[in-house]
């Protein structure tokens, strides 16, 4: 009988969470990448354009926002301020800055690593939205534009499933939603990023002995 660890200790640090997840998560997002290059690829390859880097910052923030949420949830942040939008009564609350060093309170101070993970939220919310409007008139009827369409929507979804997770103060079925759909977001935004490089060349003919 196991009277100890994790029979007991359900709890683990937020940092070894974070690490934990965004390990797993670019890992995921290596396989999606070539996986979606072995895909035949019907839209152009545009490598170079700077619709191209924008893709790539989208990537970036989801990757960052699902180290974020770790933190939230490594600290049970969600359970501790559960108003939206303000926080603590304000938008900008008190006390984001009360630990030193400064820095130490992106990573343990609940109310500011909270405010971080929706402030990045927010970020992600306008950049996608800017992007898919500029998408739509840049590169009208492509697959790019498209997908910037799919991608607005899905962070859309995935904030309000954020903000349900807060407000029911961390309901188990939504927090597993708003944690799974981060999966599914993420290998959205690797798929939107492939596009622009399009597939793997496939070889003309047969190998010969
Ligand atoms: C828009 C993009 C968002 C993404 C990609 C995202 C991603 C994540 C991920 C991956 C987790 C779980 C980490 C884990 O379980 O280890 C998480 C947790 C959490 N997020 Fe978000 N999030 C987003 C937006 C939001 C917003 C807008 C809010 C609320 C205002 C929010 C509130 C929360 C809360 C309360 C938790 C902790 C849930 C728990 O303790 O299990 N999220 N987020």
């Amino acid at each position: 009988m196991v009277s100890s660890g994790l029979a007991k200790r359900v709890d683990v640090s937020q940092y070894r969470l974070a690490v934990h997840l965004t390990v797993a998560c670019l890992i995921f997002a290596s396989i999606a990448w070539v996986w979606r290059g072995l895909a035949p690829h019907h839209g152009r390859a545009l490598p170079q354009s700077p619709q191209a880097k924008a893709a790539g910052g989208l990537l970036f923030l989801v990757l960052l926002q699902i180290y974020l949420g770790a933190l939230v949830a490594g600290l049970d942040a969600g359970l501790a301020f559960n108003t939206w939008p303000l926080i603590d009564g304000a938008f900008i609350p008190e006390g984001l800055g009360v630990m030193k060093p400064l820095w130490h309170n992106l990573f343990e101070n609940i109310k500011t690593v909270q405010f971080v993970h929706r402030m990045n939220a927010y970020l992600m919310f306008v950049l996608a939205l800017a992007n898919m409007v500029w998408l739509l008139r840049s590169l009208p009827g492509t697959t790019h534009a498209n997908r910037s369409v799919i991608l607005f929507g899905m962070v859309f979804l995935q904030a309000g499933l954020g903000v349900a997770t807060l407000l029911t103060h961390v309901d188990i079925g939504l927090a597993l939603a708003h944690q799974g759909f981060a999966v599914v977001i993420l290998g959205f935004a690797v798929a939107n990023l492939r596009g622009y490089f399009g597939e793997y060349p496939r070889s003309a003919g047969v190998a010969r002995a």
